[in-house]
């Protein structure tokens, strides 16, 4: 008996350690996906269009990506939101909204240069895999957002998908 409760406490605290995602943990996560896309959208804005200018490029775009599949992960493992935590992140999804339709625009800005460098498709390929990656953590947050709240965080999440679709839009005309 006293094993089974010491063994349960310790199982307890073993998951503790391993999941340590709340509600903090998520904002974070997200207010780390919103400083690399953001971060992604000045290397943009200020390329100048040559090859040598579009690989910071592309490693900041591996950066957004494994940003988000980070936070994803963090939801997953997250304890469901209270009201409060989930209010704390809808402003933060808010706010990524706004970086990522500033990104993408930046993004659609420089199609030009990425088409006359013979490398809109692969542009192409990291805006799709970076779209299907924030659908994903975007189901894995709103799973942990309380039932009531849940349609409306889809309601703020959709931006995000809708900018990544213009961008994709404007990509796969070249194709
Ligand atoms: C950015 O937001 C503005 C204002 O809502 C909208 O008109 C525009 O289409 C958006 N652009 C992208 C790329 O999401």
């Amino acid at each position: 008996m006293l094993i089974t409760s010491l063994l349960r406490v310790a199982g307890g605290l073993a998951c503790a350690t391993l999941v340590a995602g709340d509600g903090a943990t998520i904002f974070d996560a997200l207010s780390n996906v919103h400083s690399e896309t953001k971060e992604l959208q000045s290397k943009v804005e200020n390329w100048n269009g040559d090859l040598l200018g579009a690989v910071p490029i592309a490693t900041q775009s591996e950066y957004v990506l494994s940003s988000i599949n980070d936070a994803t992960d963090t939801a997953k493992d997250s304890q469901p939101l209270t009201a409060k935590e989930a209010l704390d992140i809808a402003s933060a999804v808010t706010t990524l909204a706004t970086s990522v339709n500033g990104t993408m625009t930046a993004i659609i800005n420089a199609y030009d240069d990425f088409k006359h460098l013979y490398i809109a498709s692969i542009v192409l390929s990291n805006l799709e895999t970076q779209k299907s990656a924030s659908s994903e953590m975007s189901n894995a947050i709103i799973e942990k957002v309380p039932t009531p709240l849940q349609a409306i965080a889809r309601k703020l999440a959709a931006p995000v998908d809708a900018s990544f679709d213009q961008a994709i839009d404007v990509f796969s005309s070249s194709n």
